[in-house]
């Protein structure tokens, strides 16, 4: 099956739904410094620091009131409509593309994945994780971490995602500021291999000029409005 559309999406697709975006107002790195929550160096250094921020992160994306909104609902229509020819990629760690029923890759792990640094197998979890918590395949203790990729780590599925751009007819980047690579230059891979370059946002970003169109308002108006489009 060769693969028409590749969709990346960054924090701004969820942000309807209740999550903070990293580098809006208010958001994530506003009030937390990446070098304190976000590398291997911190976990190294803090790691109740570190397990406490994505315990909150994970309790609050458990919270009942967080929700898909209906750009995750007109993607997962999307890939619906065209078996197989839909690739989405996301930077995003929350489980909210599944919850409206799309399969996407988690270039950046999952807040609800747990990865035992003593096996390196990957479990499931809806719990606050500490230095108690033990591995339910090797049964060590202390050894979970969440299996987000930091910065200074190499991002999940990088093989199949290259695969994917190089297929695609058409890329879109949804709610995402193109600061952080490898994802940012996804558009400059695309647009080489021949894609037509869609971005989505509420507002032009750093690597705007790139792409040949843009629909520039809530993801949640933006995106339906892009998928009636292709369908
Ligand atoms: P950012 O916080 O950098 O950017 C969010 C983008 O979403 C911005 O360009 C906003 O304009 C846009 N946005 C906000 N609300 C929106 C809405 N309702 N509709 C449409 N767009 C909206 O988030 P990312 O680009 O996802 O990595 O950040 C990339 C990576 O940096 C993250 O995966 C994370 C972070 O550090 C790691 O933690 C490894």
């Amino acid at each position: 099956m060769v693969i028409e559309v590749v969709v990346l999406t960054g924090a701004g697709i969820s942000a309807e739904s209740g999550l903070a975006t990293f580098r809006g107002d208010d958001g994530l790195w506003e009030n937390h410094r990446v070098e304190d929550v976000a590398t291997p160096e911190a976990f190294v250094r803090d790691p109740e620091l570190v397990q406490r921020f994505y315990n909150q992160r994970r309790q609050q994306l458990l919270n009942p009131e967080i929700a898909p909104n209906p750009a995750h609902v007109a993607l997962a229509e999307l890939q619906r409509a065209k078996p197989g020819k839909v690739f989405i990629v996301t930077q995003n760690i929350d489980d909210l593309h599944e919850r409206a029923g799309a399969e996407v890759r988690h270039m950046h792990g999952e807040l609800l994945n747990i990865r035992c640094m003593a096996c390196v197998q990957i479990q499931r979890t809806s719990h606050d994780v500490d230095e108690t918590t033990q591995c339910s395949y090797c049964g060590v203790q202390g050894q979970m971490r969440p299996d987000i990729v930091w910065f200074g780590e190499m991002p999940y599925f990088m093989g199949e995602i290259e695969h994917a751009l190089a297929q695609a007819e058409q890329f879109v980047a949804i709610g995402t500021s193109g600061l952080v690579y490898p994802a940012a230059g996804f558009v400059a891979q695309a647009k080489d291999y021949g894609a037509r370059c869609v971005e989505i946002n509420l507002e032009p970003t750093a690597v705007s000029s790139i792409f040949d169109q843009g629909y520039y308002g809530a993801a949640s108006e933006e995106v339906p409005r892009w998928v009636e489009t292709l369908l």
